[in-house]
């Protein structure tokens, strides 16, 4: 087992004048489970691959342990990857795929059956060890994809997008175990996804990358409640949180008809006439058509859950009409074409600078 170091990597393809890595700081404690998400095409992959050893370091270092890996070969580096197509051989078996590496490596044939035997037992594929991976099912097939890599002990696992290949049922399962067998196995991981979804329920910490740049990292629960500017507000949770740009008033934000108090030094960190303001789906005070509270949200459709429903709704601020995103009651549900006059709870709001995107309160 050991920490893992992204120091100020950078990687630029040849050919192209910006970074596709720019200056990626991370620390990966011994063990822990990281998720780097982001959008496509942000470099999730490469700085992955960075770390195996697939992709030049063109700048900045990256450490395993206290080992300065930035030059070494891939197989230099004791990690083992799992990729999102599996990349098994179709023509050996299942247990031949999972001891390959092993068999590369010279070990024994005896120790080989060993070590597969007991990863095929975790991972609940004993009976299919002579099977061809075409006998296999999307879900077995990933399993051995893993067991591969176990079977190696490598002090950090890689993973890239692993469960893409699999139906929505089949990720959520696997992802479950994923998660688990990591922590039973205590092998530090690095875990690519662009599932926002998947990040949060995996990672011990979550990675935001947008256009190769960190945006932030943190634990899940600090990344939703605190998340550090408007791409991560957006970007984590779903529904997505609502984000109003609203003018700045005496002791707060004018939000439709109510003024909603903000934290004072969030304001007075911007001169700034409007900011942006961040709501949560959940976090909305709601009024029936007779208010005049908040803003008033002609409802367009509306999700129904069983406990929950969520409204999707257009509200005019200012001039422009704006999408918003109300969590409900679901026993007590708004009709198609009503109105709804929603303000955000107190002390649940975040604030924003319009102009850089920077969070501004607490
Ligand atoms: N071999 C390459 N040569 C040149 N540019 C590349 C190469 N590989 C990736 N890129 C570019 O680098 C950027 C980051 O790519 P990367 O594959 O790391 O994205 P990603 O976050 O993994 O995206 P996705 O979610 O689509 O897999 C992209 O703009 C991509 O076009
Ligand atoms: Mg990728």
């Amino acid at each position: 087992m050991a920490t893992v170091t992204f120091d100020k990597a950078t990687r630029i393809y040849p050919g192209s004048d910006k970074p596709a890595v720019d200056a990626l700081d991370i620390s990966i404690e011994d063990g822990e489970f990281l998720v780097l998400v982001g959008p496509s095409g942000c470099g999730k992959s490469t700085s992955l691959r960075m770390l195996a050893g697939l992709e030049d370091v063109n700048a900045g270092a990256i450490r395993i342990g206290d080992r300065d890996v930035t030059h070494l070969p891939p197989k230099d580096r004791d990690i083992a990857m799992v990729f999102q197509n599996y990349a098994l051989y179709p023509h050996m078996t299942v247990a031949d795929n999972m001891g390959f590496a092993l068999k590369i490596a010279g070990v024994n044939k005896a120790e080989i059956r060993q070590k597969v035997e007991e990863a095929a037992k975790i991972l609940d594929l004993t009976e299919y060890l002579d099977r061809k991976p075409k006998a296999l099912s999307g879900g077995q097939r990933q399993r051995v994809a893993m067991g591969r890599a176990i079977v190696r002990e490598p002090q950090v696992f890689l993973m890239d997008e692993p469960l893409s290949n699999l139906d929505a049922k089949l990720r959520v399962s696997t992802r479950t175990q994923i998660a688990s067998l990591q922590r039973r196995l205590g092998i530090t991981t690095v875990y690519v996804t662009h599932d926002q979804v998947e990040a949060m329920t995996m990672g011990d910490r979550v990675a935001v990358l947008k256009d190769g740049l960190l945006q932030q990292i943190d634990t899940p629960r600090n990344m939703y409640d605190k998340p550090a500017n408007l791409f991560v507000a957006g970007f984590i949770g779903s529904p997505a949180m609502n984000l109003v740009e609203v003018p700045v008033t005496d002791g707060g934000v004018k939000f439709g008809n109510s003024v909603v108090p903000v934290d004072r030094d969030a304001l007075a960190a911007t001169t700034d006439k409007t900011v942006t303001v961040g709501v949560r789906p959940e976090h909305f005070d709601v009024a029936g058509a007779e208010s005049d509270q908040g803003l008033a949200v002609t409802v367009n459709v509306v999700e129904e859950l069983g406990a929950d429903a969520y409204v999707y709704g257009t509200a005019k601020v200012g001039t422009e009409s704006k999408d918003l995103v109300v969590r409900v009651n679901g026993r007590d549900v708004p009709e198609k074409g009503s109105l709804l006059h929603v303000v955000p709870r107190s002390g649940e709001t975040h604030v924003f600078s319009t102009s850089t995107g920077a969070r501004l309160s607490d």
